[in-house]
């Protein structure tokens, strides 16, 4: 099973990734994950990705997509995966294409969390005093989800046309949600 989950900063990608990752038997991969791992190993990457993170920009895709090949290339990752955070533009989606071209595989859904933009800001402002990610701070999540809106939001157009997109309620509470989604999918899965 290959798998994206797309939705706004906050949406809940993470929280839900790792649920139906888990149900699939497939590891979810998370770009943020990534990038936070090597900040808090102060990694070469993690030095260069910092302030970018920090702005709430985007990290190069170069930098992005060379990481997500070498992720997917690993073992874990040969019967499938759940992506979090990628792709995030028009650039990462045909370097995707790309990956998936070269190993002769497809991706299945693309699940979207829909949301409502105040509630998920006032839940990254409320993860920020209990996890204090550097990028949960009022001006970040501000440019977050501009950013967001400008690159990645019409990502969806683009799998929706491609007959992939998923969209699924994102406000509920997360049992439900997880719930929510698992019906979704098993019913998009069962009309191929
Ligand atoms: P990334 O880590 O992907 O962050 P994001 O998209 O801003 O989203 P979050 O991780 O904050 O939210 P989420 O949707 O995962 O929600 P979560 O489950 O955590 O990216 C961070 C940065 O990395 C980017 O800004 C960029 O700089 C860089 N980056 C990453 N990918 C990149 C790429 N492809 N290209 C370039 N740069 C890239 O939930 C949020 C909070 O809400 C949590 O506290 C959670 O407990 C709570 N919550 C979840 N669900 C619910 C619910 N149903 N009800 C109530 N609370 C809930
Ligand atoms: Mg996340």
């Amino acid at each position: 099973m290959r798998l994206l989950i797309m939705g706004a900063p906050g949406a809940g990608k993470g929280t839900q990734a790792s649920r139906i990752a888990a149900r699939y038997d497939i590891p979810a991969i998370s770009t943020g994950s990534i990038f936070r791992d090597n900040l808090a190993n102060g990694t070469e990457l993690g030095l260069k990705v910092k302030a970018i993170m920090d702005a709430g920009e985007l990290v190069s895709d170069e930098i992005t997509d060379a990481i997500v090949a070498d992720r997917l290339d690993q073992d874990d990752a040969a019967h499938g995966w759940l992506l979090d955070g990628y792709p995030r533009n028009l650039h990462q989606v045909s370097a995707l294409d790309e990956v998936l071209d070269e190993t002769g595989t497809t991706i299945d859904a693309v699940l979207s969390l829909l949301v409502d933009e105040d509630a998920v800001v006032e839940r990254l402002l409320k993860r920020a005093e209990i996890e204090g990610r550097s990028d949960d701070n009022e001006a970040t999540i501000r440019n977050r989800m501009q950013v967001y809106a400008a690159e990645t939001e019409p990502l969806l157009e683009t799998y929706r046309d491609r007959g992939l997109l998923v969209e699924v309620d994102g406000m509920g509470q997360v049992d439900d949600v997880t719930e929510a989604i698992v019906e979704a999918l098993d019913d998009f899965l069962a009309e191929d």
